[in-house]
């Protein structure tokens, strides 16, 4: 291996600038070349690369976002699109890339692979986990998820102040997508009133009505309840206690403030780890592979059987949060 590419696709996560150092990094500590492509899979169709060193990404550990820019490619999910691209990853030399993104990434990256090899040539790619949704079946943790989860306790804390000094109902929208391990990480460490999951169906009596009303005959004014985008609208849930509890809530949907921020420990050490993993996969000539954690541990598992991976409900985590919502004890 000579020669890679690496690229961040799809929304961005906190730690993908410390994934793509650690690439490079240890790309060229083995003396293989490392170039960026640009705007996720679109750079590699325009051939929008910029060669990198060392040094190039000295100072990026500690920032979010990412150096490289990404983007959601739709030209690359049509096989005209992945044929420009394999002309570039031609013209540059490239023996593999790692593709720092999602699920959507990872098919693509797969797609690119099979494609290459259906026209007689040969192009490895690996995949590293990164974000902030925690929703790809086959790793227990994504590169983002940690640093989204202390911006969004952060904010909401400071919610919880004005809402606690006008005695209010505070309804809070985190992102996620369809998955809802943001919201329940979150809820467990604001110690939300309420927290409703895509996971969980929702029974708004049970889950919402009567958690305020316990919360209340408890001696709590104030109540905060947070909800997965997955789970429905913020503000539909609002007008509803409304409408149903009879008090006045605030909504606020928190939004892309949860992808932004320098990211925290655990983001930057997995990022480094997880991008060293993938440098020495390659190297080693074990193509079309997900880097990922299962218990803790750094593996790379075969990137199609990974794909068909789903992940187990954390019905442990659940219950804690249950446990705490249901006690009728003082809240927050
Ligand atoms: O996948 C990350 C994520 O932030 C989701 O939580 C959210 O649903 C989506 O991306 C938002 O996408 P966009 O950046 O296109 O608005």
């Amino acid at each position: 291996v000579k020669r890679i590419g690496v690229l961040t696709s799809g929304g961005d996560a906190p730690g993908m600038n410390a994934a793509v150092r650690a690439v490079v990094r240890t790309a060229v500590s083995h003396g293989v070349q490392c170039v960026g492509i640009r705007r996720g899979w679109n750079g590699l169709i325009n051939s929008d690369f910029v060669q990198l060193n060392g040094s190039s990404v000295s100072h990026i550990i500690n920032k979010g976002g990412t150096m490289l820019y990404t983007a959601r490619s739709m030209e690359f999910m049509n096989p005209e699109g992945r044929a420009k691209a394999l002309n570039t990853c031609k013209l540059l030399g490239l023996d593999g890339i790692v593709a720092i993104g999602g699920d959507g990434t990872f098919r693509g990256a797969l797609a690119l692979s099979r494609q290459a090899a259906e026209a007689g040539s040969h192009i490895s790619v690996v995949g590293i986990p990164a974000t902030i949704d925690n929703d790809i079946g086959c790793s227990h943790y994504t590169i983002g998820f940690d640093t989204a989860c202390n911006t969004a306790i952060e904010c909401i804390d400071k919610l919880r102040d004005t809402m606690q000094s006008h005695e209010r109902c505070s309804v809070v929208e985190v992102m996620g997508r369809h998955a809802g391990y943001l919201a329940l990480y979150v809820g467990i460490a604001v110690g939300a009133t309420a927290v409703l999951i895509p996971e969980r169906e929702v029974d708004f009596q049970e889950d919402v009505v009567e958690k305020i009303r316990r919360a209340r005959l408890a001696g709590s004014t104030h109540y905060m309840v947070v909800v997965a985008e997955g789970a429905g609208s913020a503000f539909d849930i609002g007008k509803r206690i409304h409408d149903e509890v009879g008090i006045d809530p605030r909504v606020t949907v928190l939004g892309h403030i949860q992808r932004g921020g320098s990211p925290t420990a655990r983001d930057r050490e997995t990022a480094s780890r997880m991008g060293y993993e993938a440098v020495l996969t390659l190297m080693s000539n074990r193509g079309n592979r997900i880097i990922a954690t299962r218990d803790g541990r750094i593996v790379d598992l075969d990137m199609e059987e990974a794909l068909a991976m789903t992940k187990q409900f954390q019905m442990d985590r659940y219950q804690v949060l249950e446990a705490l919502t249901n006690n009728g004890g003082l809240m927050l």
